[in-house]
């Protein structure tokens, strides 16, 4: 059987988290980031390595506000695909966003039948904040900020995908 195992993420793992990364993007299945994007955020990923210490998976929570948090960039490599790597990483970032007090988790994403398997449900338009915290929301300059307010200058980016969210 493969075996594989999750930890926190560490400096030297960020060219091998944009590797997995580049050909989700190129096929704009997941956001481009910077490189140092990835450094500045690199507190919220985890990775999923193989026996022999490759990176095989990775994947990020951000928490957006009091109650709510985002999976984000949750990524398993091809060879990798279909062993439980993205439901064992999944599920340590939902215990980690309620460790961190978080109720809700949302995710923007292309794999509705995996999420949904894995407990979330597309969310009606809008739903999940009310209006006095969208206005924060709109203070923030992040992209998966923007993504998750459904802003029109990101809906090119967002094109296709669910907005799906689980209570945590
Ligand atoms: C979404 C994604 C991370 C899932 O990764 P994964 O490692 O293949 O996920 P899992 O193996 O846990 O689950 C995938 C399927 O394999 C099955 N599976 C899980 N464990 C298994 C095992 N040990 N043996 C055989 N099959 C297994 C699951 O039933 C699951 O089926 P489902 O998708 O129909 O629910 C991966 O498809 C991916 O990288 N997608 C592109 C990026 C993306 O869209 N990310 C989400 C937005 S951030």
């Amino acid at each position: 059987m493969s075996s594989f195992t999750i930890r926190r993420a560490r400096t030297p793992d960020v060219p091998g988290i944009r590797e997995l990364v580049k050909p989700l993007a190129d096929r704009r299945v997941l956001l481009e980031k910077e490189a140092v994007a990835y450094y500045e955020n690199l507190q919220e990923f985890l990775v999923a390595e193989d026996s022999e210490g490759n990176l095989i998976g990775c994947g990020g929570l951000h928490v957006m506000w009091e109650d709510i948090a985002e999976v984000r960039t949750l990524a398993t490599s091809e060879a990798w695909r279909g062993k439980g790597v993205g439901r064992v990483l999944l599920q340590r970032l939902i215990d980690e966003a309620r460790d961190l007090g978080v109720d809700r988790v949302f995710c923007l994403t292309f794999e509705v039948g995996f999420f949904e398997r894995n407990g979330f449900k597309a969310m009606a338009e809008q739903s999940a904040v009310d209006p006095e915290v969208y206005s924060e929301l709109l203070r923030s300059t992040d992209e998966g900020v923007a993504e998750f307010l459904d802003l029109a200058r990101v809906k090119p980016n967002t094109l296709g995908n669910t907005r799906m969210i689980i209570s945590v």
